[in-house]
């Protein structure tokens, strides 16, 4: 639920920040010179006003009241200087312009003016002018969210007077000048929010500087300098979301007049709580969020005694929380969520801070202790109380049932149960209501929670509750649900409350049972990013009218039973589409033809349908794809080598299709970061060439770590959801079909080659040794020939090899024995001969790996080798323990089922169970 607290932050910020900066008086002055007050009009004529300029709902055109036949001095917006009449200011602030002022605005005859507001109005995408070096008498100025696109000029560093400089929340690209940090008076520099900005904080030579530094611009980077121990009077600090590199420096300890820090995600490694905190007596809010923190929090953050904003979020903290934070009278926001704290903690501890309103202690290690019976002491003004993964038990506490300001409640993935009681729902400010993930019973009525009036978000998925579609949807007015989770909520129809929400963002309703179609209305859900009803007995089609929601990012109708086919639209009507996910349903035709350039698809999987035809070509518009699964399907075609060019696509899977001829590019292709490819079970024929194994280049790095998948999921952040896409598939691991599931998380260097089951033939080049990263290889089954290459005992990260049911022949190379990592290693139903290689490794794998060669001899086989270790001429024994098994020549059995291709050898329904026993047999235990 982070993504909400990014909602908190912002509305505090800019209500301090409107403290600060709302002071500047205008004073009136006597005459005003001709020239200013024409060069002022002129400015004016240069704007169109338009209330859409302005973010702030107060804004007004301050240029109206601007008439020549009235004293420039009292135009609104305008200060004059007292004696010399000079104007001296001019507040512009939040005045609808919009327009752009380009280097010979009449503004730039002013050149008396001390200060200039023109934060908070449109100058539409335009440069800041470098004329503005001519107001050598600057002391402030602000264009704060003005719409400049711009870097920042040079000549703002001969402004030697400037005091204050905002240029937040622009678009402020390049390097920011340097000089300005070393302007003798300056005290307030603010970079908020201008994501290309890069910079340094060079040394500071002096104490100026000496109210705000806040430099929130992702770029801004290197190392902070010890000198900014020597701003000691600084009391604001924000490097909030920079890129900075190494530690705080101690020096930071002189710091100790800060009111306000923020060293969220600045990139700064900062180990333990630092001590010198313990000085900053002043400081009243605090944000660490994501600062890489460990050890514990310390006893002595009672003694900043001052603070009521406290965010420690997403660090690594263990230990227990201290108890004298529950004696920190002044907090009011505080935050501990996604660290490893421990410990039990009765939940009244914290109920006896007067005046905290945020609390979050979610994902945590923390056991928090309910109350039993209801609460007795006044409550604290609580709005926001997550307790995610709380170890929460019972039921929910009856106090919260009092907390009539609460506006968030997050308790999901607890272990709380019982029915929902309805007092919950009669908290009529709830805007966020998350419950899934407990073991909540009884029937809800979806009358209930409409009755929340301001709900925006609810979340009900995965508990023993069934949700009953109420009695009346439209008596009366809808809250503005933007996100609903009604995942397993034994629903058996499509509840006719959602067909009014007019604002829904995000609908989950998979794990139901719904046995029919899709009501149309939902396809007609045009604000709709998020769809996801898997696993819940959809029948019928995906109906065009999908085509409508532009602005889908992720549709899962995984495992339903949809047939017809895929609307051709899918791939190009919403540019924001990412994951595609229709695996496990009847769907059959063509894949959709058309994918847009631009396509943010990342991920498309339509396994296991009927669908037939070509792999669309237009494939290569989709710049963005990571994974592709096309399995058990009916298509036909040839080897898309032209997936090759796609930059991101890391697994292709293609197994159980009817792809056909040899696996190879007719020019360079060089799949640059292909981490799994799967063909098996296809009728690909010829034979493999070195040439095409060498464009697999990303398998040939032997330090598998940099073959980790960057995150550990595709992560879609929406405004008000988001969700977490992982990698899931099928492939024949060891001889056993297994699905593999979150493969970023579990499996992160899963590197994989199954070309098991087709018809390719010749010889095993020698160059597939050198895909160092590779942890499974599957060629069985297929018409190779000549010898096992003794290059393959480079593969060093090798798991599984598999090579049976081939026409190998020579010996087993004794390298192989220097795969330290096999597990599994599969050469039975060749033509090879000699001694099994003899060392530990292969000492485990039993003789079904190596049956149905007449040639091999060694321990495994029970058969001594002609040199005299180990030999039997009169071959295998037929009656010893579980593995061994009678010779015979496999070819003869394989006949019997489908004519040289062997589908469903990893399957297990062409083969007798104890052929297939055997085969799975080949595992080290
Ligand atoms: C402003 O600074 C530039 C160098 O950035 C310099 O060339 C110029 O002379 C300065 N202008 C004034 C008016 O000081
Ligand atoms: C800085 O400000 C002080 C007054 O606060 C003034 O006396 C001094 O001249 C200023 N310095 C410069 C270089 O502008
Ligand atoms: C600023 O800090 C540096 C390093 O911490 C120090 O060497 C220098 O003397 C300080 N300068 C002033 C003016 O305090
Ligand atoms: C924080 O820790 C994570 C994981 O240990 C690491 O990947 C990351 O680079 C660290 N960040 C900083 C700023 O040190
Ligand atoms: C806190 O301030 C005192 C007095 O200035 C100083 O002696 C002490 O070292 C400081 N503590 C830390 C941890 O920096
Ligand atoms: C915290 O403050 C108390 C008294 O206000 C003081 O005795 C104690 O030493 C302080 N803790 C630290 C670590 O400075
Ligand atoms: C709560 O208040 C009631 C009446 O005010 C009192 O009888 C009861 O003992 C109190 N319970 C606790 C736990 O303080």
């Amino acid at each position: 639920m982070g993504y909400l607290w990014s909602l908190v932050f912002p509305t505090l910020f800019l209500f301090l920040f409107s403290l600060l900066f709302s002071s500047s008086t205008i004073v009136k002055a006597h005459q005003c010179h001709g020239t200013e007050s024409n060069a002022l009009l002129q400015f004016k004529e240069s704007f169109v006003i338009s209330k859409f300029a302005s973010y702030n709902h107060f804004s007004y055109p301050k240029t109206v009241s601007w008439m020549p036949s009235i004293d420039c001095c009292s135009w609104d917006g305008i200060e004059c200087d007292e004696v010399t009449g000079h104007v001296i200011g001019i507040d512009l602030s939040s005045s609808q312009l919009y327009g752009s002022i380009d280097a010979n605005s009449s503004l730039f005859s002013l050149v008396h003016l001390q200060s200039l507001d023109l934060s908070d109005n449109d100058f539409n995408h335009s440069q800041i002018p470098t004329m503005i070096g001519n107001f050598s008498q600057l002391r402030y100025l602000n264009a704060s969210k003005s719409g400049f696109s711009s870097s920042v000029p040079d000549v703002l560093t001969n402004l030697t007077y400037l005091q204050s400089l905002d240029l937040s929340h622009c678009d402020l690209y390049g390097e920011f000048p340097v000089g300005i940090f070393h302007l003798p008076n300056l005290t307030t520099l603010v970079l908020a929010e201008n994501r290309n900005l890069n910079g340094v904080i060079p040394d500071f030579q002096s104490r100026a500087l000496v109210n705000k530094l806040i430099i929130p611009a992702t770029n801004f980077g290197g190392r902070i300098p010890t000198s900014i121990g020597n701003l000691t009077s600084l009391k604001w600090l924000s490097i909030a979301e920079c890129n900075f590199q190494g530690s705080i420096p101690s020096s930071f300890g002189n710091l100790n007049q800060l009111v306000h820090l923020d060293l969220f995600s600045s990139g700064l490694t900062t180990g333990n709580f630092p001590l010198f905190f313990v000085n900053f007596t002043q400081l009243s809010f605090l944000d660490l969020e994501r600062c890489n923190l460990t050890g514990e929090i310390p006893s002595w953050i009672m003694n900043l005694t001052s603070l009521n904003h406290l965010r420690l979020h997403r660090n690594m903290f263990h230990g227990e929380i201290p108890y004298s934070l529950f004696r920190m009278d002044n907090l009011e926001y505080l935050s501990l969520g996604f660290n490893m704290l421990q410990g039990e903690l009765e939940l009244g501890l914290f109920l006896k801070m007067r005046r905290l309103s945020i609390i979050d202690l979610s994902y945590n290690k923390l056991s928090l202790l309910n109350e039993k019976g209801s609460f007795n002491a006044t409550l604290p003004p609580l709005e926001v109380l997550f307790l995610d993964q709380c170890n929460l038990t019972g039921r929910i506490p009856t106090w919260i049932m009092n907390l009539t300001g609460l506006q968030w409640l997050g308790l999901q993935e607890n272990y709380l149960q019982g029915e929902i009681p309805h007092l919950l729902f009669s908290l009529e400010n709830l805007e966020t209501l998350s419950l899934s993930y407990n073991s909540f019973e009884g029937e809800l009525e979806s009358d209930m929670f409409l009755k929340l009036k301001k709900l925006i978000y609810l979340s009900l998925s995965d508990n023993k509750l069934t949700l009953l579609p109420g009695k009346s949807s439209s008596n009366g007015t809808l809250p503005p649900l933007e996100v609903a989770g009604l995942d397993s909520c034994n629903l058996v129809e499509f509840p006719s409350f959602l067909q009014d929400l007019d604002q829904l963002v995000s609908l989950r309703l998979s794990n139901n049972d719904f046995k029919s179609v899709v009501p149309n209305w939902i396809w007609e859900k045009k604000s709709i990013e998020n769809l996801s009803i898997f696993n819940s007995s959809l029948t019928g089609e995906i109906s065009p009218l999908i085509c409508n929601i532009k602005s889908l990012v992720l549709l899962d109708l995984a495992n339903n039973n949809l047939s017809g086919t895929i609307p051709s639209c899918l791939g190009s009507s919403s540019q924001s589409l990412q994951i595609m996910m229709l695996p496990g349903n009847k769907l059959f035709g063509h894949l959709p033809q058309t994918y847009v350039m631009g396509s943010a698809l990342k991920m498309i999987d339509v396994a296991d349908n009927d669908l037939q035809g070509q792999l669309p070509r237009e494939l290569v518009n989709c710049r963005m794809l990571e994974f592709l699964d096309v399995s058990y399907n009916k298509i036909n075609d040839s080897f898309p080598y032209w997936l090759g060019s796609l930059p991101e696509l890391k697994v292709i899977a293609l197994r159980f299709n009817e792809f056909h001829g040899t696996i190879n590019c007719p020019s360079i292709c060089t799949f640059p970061k292909l981490h799994i490819l799967d063909l098996s079970h296809n009728k690909f024929s010829g034979n493999l060439t070195p040439k095409m194994i060498k464009n697999w280049k990303s398998m040939t790095t032997s330090n598998i770590s940099q073959l980790q998948y960057e995150d550990s999921a595709i992560h879609i952040p929406g405004k008000f959801w988001f969700a977490y896409i992982f990698y899931s598939f099928t492939m024949s691991n060891k001889g056993v079909v297994t699905d593999y599931e979150h493969i970023q998380k579990t499996f992160y260097c899963m590197v994989a080659i199954d070309i098991s089951s087709n018809r390719i033939s010749g010889e095993i080049p020698s160059v597939l040794g050198d895909l160092k990263s590779l942890v499974l290889l599957n060629m069985s089954n297929n018409l190779f020939i000549g010898d096992i290459p003794s290059s393959f005992r480079k593969l060093s990260n090798l798991e599984a090899l598999d090579l049976s049911l081939n026409s190998l022949s020579g010996k087993i190379p004794q390298e192989l024995a220097e795969l330290t990592f096999l597990e599994f290693f599969n050469v039975s139903f060749n033509k090879l001969s000699g001694p099994i290689p003899e060392n530990k490794q292969f000492s485990t794998f039993e003789g079904n790996c190596f049956a149905g060669n007449q040639g091999l001899c060694g321990i495994q086989l029970k058969k001594k080798c002609e040199d005299g270790s180990w030999s039997s001429p009169t071959g295998l024994d037929s009656d010893h323990d579980s593995g061994s098994i009678v010779e015979f020549d496999w070819k003869i059995i394989l006949i019997g089922y489908g004519g040289g291709v062997v589908a469903g050898l990893a399957l297990g329904n062409a083969f007798g169970s104890d052929i297939l026993i055997w085969l799975k047999g080949c595992v080290c235990l």
